[in-house]
């Protein structure tokens, strides 16, 4: 399975199905991918409604017939009722699972802000591997539950930019909490607000893998 960094928030999943989470290309300065060059997608998964992360899923949702998985009350943005009958929309809340043939996507808390519904993160099971995409977040000690509960996490995406979530050194401290087999750190150098240096972060994690990847790169599961 190939999971590519996009840049910002944005993570594309190819495995047995296809999965963006927080599909922000257009207006995104450093998105490695445009919405053309996107395959065909199975699942868009939102964190929460800021334009950094919400992005283009109206017009990929109805490119593919996607499944828009979300907060409920995302559903309620202006963006997607006008667009309502022609998106299919998985409304779900924090701490439930939705799952389909193979993939199972379980909403997590994020401490942070949103207009319609709250802020949250997923845990993507697909495949047998179990990716972590913390949305924007501040640090909070209940990540250590989210390991307990939907862990082990193959995979961990960590904002670390700062300024809307996490820094450099708090993100190290989640990634005691989370314990993944390997960290990804996104979220950063998108805008001079949310500059992070990643190879401090990366020497801050110690013994945990920590994959810096330039935006559009890919790891494999
Ligand atoms: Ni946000
Ligand atoms: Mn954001």
């Amino acid at each position: 399975m190939k999971i590519t960094w996009i840049g910002h928030a944005a993570v594309l999943v190819e495995g047995s199905k296809t999965v963006i989470i927080d599909p922000f290309l257009k207006n995104n300065p450093k998105a490695a991918r445009t919405v053309e060059s996107l395959p065909h997608l199975d699942y868009i998964l939102v964190t929460h409604d800021h334009g950094d992360h919400f992005g283009d899923t109206v017009e990929l949702a109805e490119r593919d017939g996607a499944k828009v998985v979300a907060i409920y009350e995302l559903s309620e943005m202006p963006a997607m009722a006008q667009a309502k009958e022609k998106i299919n929309f998985v409304g779900m809340n924090i701490g439930g699972t939705y799952r389909e043939g193979e993939i199972a996507a379980s909403m997590t808390p994020a401490i942070h802000s949103a207009t319609h519904g709250a802020p949250a993160g997923f845990v993507l099971s697909i495949d047998g591997k179990k990716i972590y995409h913390a949305g924007d977040t501040a640090l909070f000690s209940d990540m250590s539950l989210i390991a307990k509960s939907f862990g082990p996490i193959d995979l961990a995406f960590l904002p670390i930019g700062g300024h809307f979530t996490m820094d450099v050194p708090q993100a190290a401290m989640a990634v005691e909490m989370l314990k993944p087999k390997l960290v990804v750190p996104i979220h950063y150098n998108t805008w001079p607000m949310i500059m992070a240096d990643a190879e401090d972060f990366k020497k801050r994690c110690g013994q945990v893998s920590v994959n810096v990847l330039s935006p559009g790169e890919a790891v494999e599961l």
